[in-house]
């Protein structure tokens, strides 16, 4: 990375990137694939639609309510149009559900706090720990054919946004910690702290998950295709080097999430010397 973290430059490329990936589409419009009865099965099987609907309608329900309250022009514009991206996720879930059947309804947002800063914050770093894993999962699901692959066409639309959205977050978070005078050391123990929080939210919906249908939806259907040989060392490994591919698309003058990529890294370590012993 050649330009400074925090400088006006740095604000320029981050919110300029941003704004000028973002594309222009009707998410009714999209080319969604007619189903035979095996896949439309798979698919309703899925049983997080209700949590990913939610949280994109929640999403977007943030990200609006904090715009108002960035001070920065350039900076707002950029954080408007993710606003406009995420309720198009949510839009682009809503047509799903309706084309196919799936068993999702609007639950209501909650209130959100006065602090919506750290509200943006906490939603942030959730967003990096979920493409993280989205990103694995995605491969794995793709990869076993679980679906026609003009869904994960579909699906790749969402990936591609939400990579855009967490390289957008943490640029922000440098150039806004670097504004305020903290130093790397600080902005490092903030972040594992963040993502302490977004760990347990994910902990706390994936017990919600199971709670709600004890995984048996899921496990009856054909689904279990691609957890049968599932390995969790293959799973580190596809999210590891999924984020690398994606990243790469990137201008190398942005910085990038890295502590889940080191994490990962570190953990792929380990387990490859366990299974070796
Ligand atoms: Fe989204
Ligand atoms: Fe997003």
């Amino acid at each position: 990375m050649s330009i400074k973290a925090g400088s006006e430059e740095h604000k320029e490329l981050f919110c300029r990137q941003f704004i000028e990936t973002h594309e222009v589409f009707d998410p009714a419009a999209l080319p969604w694939p007619e189903l035979d009865a095996v896949a439309l099965e798979r698919l309703r099987s899925v049983p997080f639609w209700q949590e990913v609907y939610h949280t994109e309608r929640r999403a977007g329900a943030i990200v609006d309510a904090f715009t108002p309250q960035v001070i920065d022009p350039l900076v707002r514009e950029a954080v408007a149009l993710q606003g406009v991206e995420e309720a198009r996720h949510a839009s682009l879930i809503r047509v799903m559900i309706d084309r196919y059947g799936l068993n999702a309804t609007e639950q209501p947002l909650e209130k959100f706090p006065d602090d919506l800063e750290t509200a943006f914050i906490d939603f942030g770093f959730g967003e990096c720990m979920d493409s993280f894993l989205g990103f694995g999962a995605f491969k794995t699901a793709r990869q076993s054919e679980f679906l026609p692959d003009a869904m994960f066409q579909i699906f790749d639309v969402l990936m591609y946004e939400e990579t855009r959205h967490i390289v957008f977050f943490i640029n922000y978070m440098a150039w806004r910690e670097k504004r305020r005078g903290h130093i790397a050391l600080t902005r490092a123990l903030k972040s594992a702290w963040f993502y302490g929080r977004a760990a347990r939210r994910l902990l706390g919906m994936v017990k919600r998950g199971q709670d709600d249908n004890d995984g048996r939806d899921f496990a009856v259907t054909q689904a279990n295709m691609f957890l049968d040989g599932f390995s969790f060392t293959q799973f580190v490994e596809d999210c590891y080097k999924e984020n690398a591919r994606r990243m790469s698309q990137f201008d190398s003058d942005l910085m990038q999430p890295r502590l889940l990529p080191a994490i990962s890294r570190l953990a792929l370590r380990g387990l490859r010397l366990w299974e070796r012993r």
